[in-house]
């Protein structure tokens, strides 16, 4: 199979073509179906070594999975022209799409009548709409709960069914949506959500988790796919969670031992849950492993002594610890802040990344200044 870096880039020529036949042609048209086929073809190889394809516009060139397409000529200025009348910067194809859903996603974003129809929702494509300065943070969105993801994806962990494959779009969904929403927005700490009831503590807490694992993750200079994937792991790192009776999770009171272990049980479940499920990005599985595994090995579960965890499961521990430290729980009131830098300064080196703390308390301090 040809894995060149270059492979990618050739799926721009198909794309163009495909959206210049919608443009000419019904969805049933043979020739529509003939560019539309390519291209399908064309991701169908893609996806045989990747889960998703990123399509994007940056400075008026074209990326593909955030490397810059080359040897592609004019096809890039055409596909950058397109994009920006579209109103989009980012299409994200996901493993799974088929040719119904990419003819429709392509009428709908590109044809003639593009702008007056209302786009269906993809189960298998995410687009990034440019945002333009004056609207960069929503006036509707006070925390981020308030996106209609979150709740989907909030649902979606309620109904959690063991027997039922994992519905994964919605963590997709939610993930693209943290990073469309808080793209250009410079203090996405302040949208982080308040826990009203121990009921939904695990759901909240998760989404914040998320919240700042991306604010730190962009910080240190991570974007596009590794952000998404990182997103997705936060949003997934407490899976483990759903499997703990109700009644130990939420309980109004001291654990006892074996409660505590059953507890502690949630990063094990959660890998097993995950692996059992397909198209779950790796780095998800290992933060829901090492979520509680500190940065000098000890923690849980017990580790081999030259194991040192994921930079990814050390972002999630700091936003981890964060989230949890901020808020009410049944056996100690929320920290001050002052109080929570101290015990993050305190773990640095010894239960958490100190190159990470400190960008992460820089990042607090700026953000409170705002
Ligand atoms: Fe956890
Ligand atoms: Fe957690």
């Amino acid at each position: 199979m040809n894995t060149s870096p270059d492979r990618n880039n050739h799926i721009l020529p198909d794309l163009l073509g495909a959206i210049n036949s919608t443009r000419l042609y019904s969805n049933n048209h043979p020739q529509a179906k003939l560019f539309i086929g390519h291209l399908i073809d064309r991701l169908t190889d893609i996806f045989k070594t990747e889960e998703k394809l990123l399509i994007g516009v940056f400075n008026d060139s074209m990326l593909v999975n955030q490397k810059p397409a080359v040897g592609v000529g004019k096809v890039s200025d055409s596909m950058v022209r397109l994009m920006n009348e579209a109103g989009i910067d980012q299409i994200v194809f996901l493993r799974g799409l088929g040719q119904e859903e990419l003819s429709v996603f392509l009428k709908e974003t590109f044809g003639k009548n593009a702008n007056k129809v209302k786009p269906s929702d993809y189960a298998h494509i995410m687009v990034g709409k440019i945002t333009k300065d004056e609207e960069t943070e929503d006036e509707n969105v006070d925390s981020v709960m308030d996106l209609d993801s979150s709740q989907d994806f909030i649902m979606m962990l309620q109904n959690l069914d063991l027997k039922k494959p994992f519905n994964f779009n919605s963590v997709n969904s939610l993930s693209v949506d943290l990073v469309e929403t808080f793209k250009y927005s410079v203090s996405p700490l302040k949208y982080l959500a308040e826990v009203k009831s121990e009921d939904e503590y695990t759901y909240v807490h998760t989404i914040n988790v998320a919240l700042l694992s991306m604010s730190l993750a962009k910080r240190m200079g991570i974007g596009g796919a590794e952000l998404l994937d990182i997103i997705y792991a936060a949003l997934m790192h407490d899976v483990g969670k759903m499997l703990v009776p109700k009644e130990i999770l939420n309980k109004n009171g001291p654990l006892t031992p074996s409660e505590f272990e059953t507890i502690k049980a949630h990063t094990l479940n959660g890998v097993m849950y995950l692996t059992n499920q397909k198209g779950i990005p790796r780095i998800a599985i290992l933060a829901s492993l090492e979520h509680h595994v500190k940065y000098n090995g000890g923690g849980y579960p017990t580790i081999a002594q030259s194991w040192k965890p994921h930079f990814v499961s050390q972002i999630i521990s700091i936003a981890d610890i964060y989230d949890a430290l901020r808020s009410n729980r049944p056996y100690r009131a929320r920290l001050e802040h002052d109080k929570i830098v101290a015990i993050l300064r305190h773990d640095a080196g010894t239960g958490l990344n100190p190159k990470l703390v400190e960008v992460f308390i820089d990042m607090l301090k700026e953000q409170s200044r705002e």
